[in-house]
């Protein structure tokens, strides 16, 4: 069935951040101008989704910076740029002045955000971090893993959003492990239940996908990892990109945010999901 966004978004559900990193990455394998992520971004946009996220590297392996120059200038929907803690993004942030930032970890070697901000050990750093950027106008999210002593540090370090790191989880949901994917189910649901009981906003992502018939299904937990997170209540934006343009391969890219568009808010409406038996 073909949905279409405008229909979907009448219906309360996480926002969906498409992370449009990508499409930049398979331009960049060419060195040319095509696929245009900003043209994928309007794309995103007209097929209902809410947030444009990219991921500026120090290394510039996708996303560059003239993308996020034009992204500024064109997508009407809010940014969510996420960058490293690091003086050279915080001062492109503060020129760019995106509506959301989210401060990841990087390391050079790893081939995507590996694990989460350690925020207590950088807590001076991580901390002024948010001043700087809440003084720009930004909306400041942490991505962290579902920790309750991160959690405890990011409220305290002034950010008013965290996202919750759903590597784990989606990691052990790809393997078919259920045992491991309800332990990383009952952590997350700890860490958005602790983090919104310190009055902060709560997102989730990292590694979510659909059951979209070229995966097997998996006996014990027959429903996708976006589904098992989107139903989560406190969950109030889902970012979500490496799968999402995967499914876009084979869908195309309209359809592919209905089909993620349409499972998150039919997992929120059917509220917990009696996956794990
Ligand atoms: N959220 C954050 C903070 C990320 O760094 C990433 C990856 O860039 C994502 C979400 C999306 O992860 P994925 O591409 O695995 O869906």
């Amino acid at each position: 069935m073909t949905f279409s966004g405008s229909l979907l978004t009448a219906i309360d559900a996480p926002l969906l951040g498409v992370n449009i990193d990508h499409v930049a990455t398979l331009r960049n394998a060419r060195g040319g101008r095509y696929p245009d992520p900003v043209a994928a971004a309007q794309l995103a946009v007209e097929a209902g989704a809410d947030i444009i996220t990219f991921h500026l590297r120090e290394d510039r392996r996708h996303i560059r910076d003239d993308d996020v120059v034009r992204l500024k200038a064109e997508i009407q929907v809010p940014l969510n740029f996420e960058a490293a803690v690091t003086d050279e993004m915080l001062a492109i942030i503060e020129r760019t002045r995106p509506e959301h930032v989210c401060l990841v970890p990087e390391r050079r070697q790893e081939v995507t955000t590996e694990g989460g901000l350690d925020v207590v050990g950088q807590f001076d750093r991580v901390q002024n971090a948010c001043a700087r950027l809440a003084q720009a106008g930004c909306r400041v999210s942490l991505f962290i893993g579902a920790d309750l002593a991160q959690i405890d540090a990011a409220a305290k370090a002034g950010a008013p959003c965290v996202e919750l790191h759903t590597g784990p989880l989606s990691h052990a949901w790809w393997d078919n492990d259920v045992t491991q994917l309800q332990a990383e189910l009952t952590r997350l649901k700890a860490g958005l239940g602790h983090a919104r009981g310190l009055g902060l906003r709560t997102h989730a992502g990292h590694g979510l996908a659909l059951l979209d018939g070229l995966r097997p299904v998996p006996a014990g937990a027959p429903v996708s990892s976006t589904a098992l997170v989107a139903a989560l209540p406190e969950v109030a934006e889902l970012h979500i990109g490496h799968a999402l343009i995967g499914h876009s391969v084979f869908v195309g890219m309209r359809q592919a945010i209905a089909d993620f568009k349409a499972e998150s808010i039919t997992a929120r409406r059917d509220g917990t999901i009696h996956v794990l038996r």
